[in-house]
């Protein structure tokens, strides 16, 4: 909708529950209200209005043809408890004007609405009834105008309300300051200055504060009112309005209270006994409590949902139900109800619900996520594909709280460690890419060769498997001797291609040739480095030594 109309809205604490179709003219019913095409030059240009678009839910509904509508119908919802009225709004020189409401009362006529009220910042002990409803107010919540809510301070006796506890909203104004809580003698360690505490103790019976701070008994009940005061500075007086009967007063008995609680006994109460009891102190101080005999029964609870269990005191004014619900359920609604001084429940009874964990929303779109059963006891099962694993156990079971047993895993990509560096030798080449850091991935292979007078001992290529590790041990570089070759005119044994360190080889000349270094043995051995121990001989002409 136009920021204008947004804005109206607002002010006037206005949502928008349905629009009708646009129409053409007031009309006085939405169901008859059928849209009439009225002629082109009845409507001037500069006299239509931009379409209204009003937000539904998030669905915009906006009408295609604005073309001569001057008026678009809507239900509104009003205040905090969204009660429906038929609204509209109307295009007035090219402008929306509005938003006007039916009031019940006139007709079905059409009124302005009038400025709504809210509360810019209630003190946390207050408490706002409207329509016989606890409202949590913030400074968002608006109430229409002409409504009436109720004030009272959230523990009855405890506090001192000073003020009316009756606000209407008159156009946008409360008709009266919000009222103030004061705190009494047990919240301020019994200041002098500080009203009394009166405690309530109905120790047979029942009762209910009202919305208004009064308390609602059920007749035949005993109640003891205890006015707290430092029985040293002197007796308070209870005075009560009703001329119906006197009641006991007087300190307490027992001897942690008797000197702090002055009682006021009502001993089975009847309406009669109605009334305001004010408790006043030798300071002249006082609080004051406003008493309501009456015999109000609620209808019989119902406990319909087969898996709620529920303890009911009963359905007298004041009397509670506690509801349970069985492991793998859990409680929609409000476990605890009362029966209020208006006759009703404080909330319809809850449901039992069959616990249901969330949905499984991976952020690794790597992640697998099979057999999602998401009922209590049952379970979901995760993978991941090949190279990568799971950073948590591949199964979470859902639990009785409605929670998932653990955190969603991810994938992690696996990774085998960088080789160890070769002695005598270096990798050749790989096949995959190692990280940055040295590590590789799974499937990625290295090949390994030796330096020159070196043998190559176990596997020449590893693998990085899935697991993380390498396929194989690392191979080893074993020093060698090669092939030295037959000397000229004769030949060595044995032949290999390759020498053991150790391994030695002797030299055989060819008949009529002799070995030219008569060394001590003539047998080069092959030293652990890889290397001859000895020039290989040489075969010479018998006749040249
Ligand atoms: C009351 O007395 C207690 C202990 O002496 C102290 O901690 C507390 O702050 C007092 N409260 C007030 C409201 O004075
Ligand atoms: C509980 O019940 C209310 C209506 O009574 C419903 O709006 C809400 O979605 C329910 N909550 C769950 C978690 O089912
Ligand atoms: C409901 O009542 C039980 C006992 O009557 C109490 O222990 C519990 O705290 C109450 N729960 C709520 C949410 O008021
Ligand atoms: C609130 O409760 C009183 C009875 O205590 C009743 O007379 C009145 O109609 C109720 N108001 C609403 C709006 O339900
Ligand atoms: C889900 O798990 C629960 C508890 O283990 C089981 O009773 C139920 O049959 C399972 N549902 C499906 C559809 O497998």
């Amino acid at each position: 909708m136009t920021s204008r109309l947004r804005h109206l809205l607002l002010i006037y604490g206005l949502a928008v529950a349905a629009v009708a179709r646009p129409s053409v003219g007031a009309a006085d019913d939405l169901e008859n209200d059928t849209p009439k095409k009225i002629p082109e030059n009845e409507v001037t240009t500069s006299s239509r209005c931009n379409p209204p678009e009003m937000n539904l839910a998030g669905n915009r509904a906006v009408a295609t043809d604005f073309l001569g509508v001057t008026e678009v119908k809507f239900a509104g919802a009003i205040g905090p408890l969204g009660d429906r009225r038929l609204c509209k709004i109307k295009c007035i020189d090219g402008e929306w004007v509005g938003p006007l409401c039916q009031v019940k009362d006139d007709g079905g006529r059409f009124h302005p609405l009038l400025r709504s009220c809210h509360f810019k910042a209630l003190p946390p002990q207050l408490l706002v009834t409207y329509q016989n409803v606890s409202i949590a107010t913030d400074s968002r919540k608006v109430f229409p105008h002409g409504v009436e809510v109720l004030v009272r301070c959230r523990e009855t006796g405890l506090f001192k309300l000073l003020g009316d506890s009756v606000l209407e909203c008159q156009n946008g104004v409360w008709s009266h300051p919000l009222p103030i809580c004061i705190p009494t003698t047990l919240l301020t360690n019994f200041s002098e200055e500080s009203p009394p505490t009166i405690l309530i103790k109905v120790p047979t019976g029942s009762s209910a504060v009202e919305p208004r701070g009064e308390l609602a008994v059920f007749p035949g009940s005993i109640i003891h009112l205890e006015c707290a005061f430092t029985r040293k500075l002197g007796n308070p007086e209870w005075t009560w309005t009703s001329k119906f009967r006197e009641h006991m007063t007087g300190w307490a008995m027992s001897a942690e209270e008797r000197d702090w609680k002055y009682r006021l006994s009502i001993y089975y109460s009847k309406p009669q006994d109605s009334g305001e009891f004010t408790c006043t102190t030798p300071i002249g101080t006082s609080n004051s409590i406003t008493i309501n005999v009456k015999a109000v029964l609620c209808p019989p609870l119902e406990v319909s949902d087969p898996h709620a269990t529920a303890r009911v005191e009963g359905s007298r004014l004041g009397h509670t139900a506690v509801f349970h619900c069985p492991t793998g359920y859990f409680l929609n609604g409000t476990a605890n109800l009362s029966c209020e001084a208006t006759g009703k429940w404080s909330s319809a009874p809850p449901k039992c619900l069959p616990v249901q964990c969330p949905q499984i929303n991976p952020v690794d779109p790597r992640l697998a996520v099979e057999n999602t059963n998401r009922s209590y006891g049952g379970r979901v099962t995760f993978s991941c594909p090949w190279g990568y694993k799971l950073t948590g156990p591949p199964n979470l079971e859902c639990q009785s709280t409605g929670r998932w047993s653990g955190k969603v895993p991810q994938c992690q990509a696996v990774h085998c460690p960088p080789p160890q560096p070769l002695p005598n030798g270096r990798i050749l080449e790989t096949g995959g890419q190692a990280l940055s850091d040295g590590r590789y991935s799974v499937g990625s292979a290295v090949q390994f060769g030796c330096a020159e007078s070196y043998q190559l001992m176990g596997e020449p290529t590893i693998v990085c498997t899935e697991r993380g590790f390498w396929s194989h041990s690392l191979p080893f570089c074993k020093p060698r001797c090669s092939y030295p070759g037959d000397p000229v005119n004769g030949h060595i044994a044995p032949i290999k291609f390759y020498y053991e360190p150790g391994d030695h080889v002797k030299v055989t000349c060819n008949p009529g040739f002799v070995v030219r270094e008569r060394t001590a043995t003539s047998r080069p051995t092959c030293r652990p480095d890889g290397s001859w121990s000895e020039k290989m001989p040489t075969c010479v002409d018998y006749s040249e030594v």
